[in-house]
């Protein structure tokens, strides 16, 4: 009877859908008529040490439909046993894969017994700024015990991406996975038989909220917390003989494992999902065949060690041409980019800084590979060089930047609690009010209106190009990204004064996540293509939590009239019974006022003839599976 009702509920809903997609929208937005029903591939959701293939390409794009539900569950991804913030029961969370063009969607149900919001990193959410991700930016906090359901598209983008919790440094704690989308036209199609996803990240046994916690607590005098492993794919190993007592602790816990097919050829898209360590990544006897980067494809470099910070992924073609062996897969931490005080958290982890998983060919023993590193040494706390990475096809930058903004990174104690301050300001996420919901279509404010401390950078060009300079104050390196775009990298260099002299006005390498060595400045640029407000910051969790965040307000004068759908706007009116932040209450009723106001006037311009492109994000349909 039930689940009856519950049935012509959603035929009801779908059948409306159906009218309300009927009325006039963009043409670029694919139909959401056909939808996959199944994953083809039922184990690819649980086993990231799968290989796959491209998915089938269809006519048209397609929808496809996820459900992530989050809860934390104990698992013991290097021996060691804690609460791991899950999706869907793993760490990491199921990989999410569509091809160029297709519609996503997905219900993240939350669990958690917390709040949460989910990311999509890389991906520019072209007209979709609202389904971001970001607390206190584009979203309110996804309550405990319900389902948000994002909806976007890649449009013409494909390669490789990943999705985290962008709340606090839940993601630290295991709100990670890989999204790929794959474009049926892939110039290097041909080059590859399978593919792996390999995601690389450090580990901590303590929970991040409290790790956090010791950071920023006053006084405190180190850096940020070491952690207690490194892991693979989500395998690590863990010295169980130094867990503390009454701990529980597997020791040999088992290592990543890939199996590959003598004579075929590989592409392994690798992920650095780290809180803060980056890695010198290597496969020993197999060079690395780089052909795509953060969503761009380049041309074939081989290389046999590259670092990779955190945010950043490579696609390497690996060919398994050696003899049928165990070969050391290396992901070693890179140590002299972490630094390290007696006063710092977890000063005592037994970290093993050379992380490993095995490379395995089909039939050969199930022993440890025996094999020597690549005796080559590579430059430290450097992304591989940029002057390397050339895109194809070629594109060039940018020549006059119509905008251009300066920010300067530093640490200060604030009240004796340590911040990261930009331009002398510390980010403060304002997560029951975002600065969406503030600007956009039902919000009343402007962007001078904001306060001080969003650290918000506003341009409004039409069909201009912005150009950011990153000046990196301090010793410490930092991976900024960039959300809704990636960048061209014009020049980097040491000091704190940009060089123009040296600036590559004709192929500069672009990727959405650069790494700024200590004392150094980089000039990156991009085009002014994308409404929307976008986060741009370090991707180190720690120096996030102490402030180390930009909010680009870009091309206000559109974004003011678009509206947020309903659904994304509607979690704003549930309650945060968060203490952490004094002026919660009033905060709490602004956000409850403007996300009424905004109702009732989305309702009025319902009416509006032209103004039903939102519609279609307004139906949760059914689960495909
Ligand atoms: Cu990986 Cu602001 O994101
Ligand atoms: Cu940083």
């Amino acid at each position: 009877m039930r689940i009856t009702s519950i049935f012509y509920v959603i035929v009801l809903l779908s059948l409306y859908s159906t009218i309300i997609n009927a009325a006039p929208a963009t043409s670029a937005v694919p139909t959401l008529e056909k939808r996959q029903e199944t994953e083809q591939d039922p184990d690819f959701n649980t086993n990231i040490f799968k290989s796959f293939k491209p998915l089938d390409i269809t006519a048209s794009p397609i929808t496809r439909e996820y459900t992530l539900t989050l809860a934390k569950t104990e698992l013991a991804p290097d021996g060691f046993s804690r609460q791991v913030w899950t999706s869907n029961g793993q760490y990491p969370g199921p990989m999410i894969r569509a091809n160029k063009g297709d519609q996503i969607v997905i219900h993240i149900q939350n669990n958690l017994g917390d709040f949460t919001t989910i990311h999509w990193h890389g991906i520019f959410q072209r007209g979709t700024t609202f389904y971001d991700g970001v607390a206190g930016q584009t979203q309110c906090l996804i309550a405990t015990g319900t389902t948000f359901t994002y909806n976007f598209t890649g449009g013409e983008q494909y390669g490789t991406y990943w999705w985290h919790s962008h709340f606090r440094s839940q993601y630290v704690d295991g709100l990670r996975g890989a999204l790929i989308i794959h474009d049926p036209k892939d110039p290097y199609l041909n080059d590859y038989d399978e593919e792996f996803v390999m995601t690389l990240s450090d580990w901590h046994h303590e929970e991040s909220e409290s790790l956090v916690k010791k950071r920023m607590a006053k006084g405190y005098d180190g850096y940020n917390p070491i952690p207690d492993s490194g892991l693979i794919s989500g395998r690590g190993r863990y010295d169980c003989s130094k867990a503390p007592q009454g701990s529980k602790c597997v020791p040999d816990n088992p290592l990543a494992v890939y199996v590959i097919e003598k004579g075929k050829r590989y592409r392994f898209r690798v992920i650095n999902t780290s809180a803060e360590a980056p890695f010198t990544f290597s496969i020993d006897q197999h060079p690395l065949r780089i052909i795509e980067v953060e969503g761009e494809n380049v041309k074939p470099i081989t290389m046999n060690k590259i670092n990779i910070a955190v945010g950043q992924r490579y696609s390497v073609i690996v060919n398994a041409d050696k003899e049928v062996n165990n070969f050391w897969i290396r992901a070693t931490i890179v140590k002299q980019c972490i630094h390290v005080t007696p006063e710092t958290i977890n000063v005592n982890s037994s970290l093993n800084y050379k992380v490993t998983g095995i490379l395995r060919y089909n039939g050969a023993p199930e022993t440890y590979p025996t094999t020597q590193e690549w005796d080559e040494k590579i430059l430290n706390c450097r992304d591989v060089d940029h002057n390397l990475l050339k895109l194809n096809p070629p594109r060039s930058p940018p020549v006059t930047p119509t905008d251009n903004f300066t920010l300067r990174i530093t640490f200060d104690n604030i009240d004796g609690v340590g911040h990261a301050l930009v331009n002398g300001s510390p980010f403060k996420p304002e997560v029951n009010d975002p600065t969406a919901n503030k600007l956009m279509y039902g919000g009343d404010e402007t962007p001078s209106m904001l306060d001080p401390d969003q650290n918000a950078f506003v341009y409004d060009t039409q069909n201009g190009s912005v150009e950011i300079s990153l000046i990196n104050e301090n010793m410490a390196t930092h991976p900024f990204h960039l959300h809704g775009h990636n960048f061209y990298i014009m020049a980097h260099g040491p000091g704190k004064v940009p060089d123009p002299s040296i600036f590559n006005l004709v192929d500069p390498a672009v990727r959405d996540t650069i790494t700024v060595a200590g004392k150094s400045w980089a000039v990156i640029r991009y085009n002014i293509d994308n409404p929307g407000v976008w986060a741009f910051h370090c991707h180190i969790e720690w120096h996030v939590e102490m402030g180390m965040v930009g909010q680009l307000i870009e091309r206000f004068s559109e974004l003011k009239g678009d509206p947020i759908p309903p659904q994304v706007r509607s979690i704003c009116t549930l309650d945060d019974d968060d203490d952490d932040d004094d002026d919660k209450k009033d905060n709490n009723n602004t956000a409850k006022k403007r996300s009424l106001k905004a109702y009732k006037n989305y309702y009025k311009r319902s009416d509006v003839p032209n103004h039903s492109r939102h519609v279609k994000y307004q139906f949760i349909r059914g689960s495909a599976y």
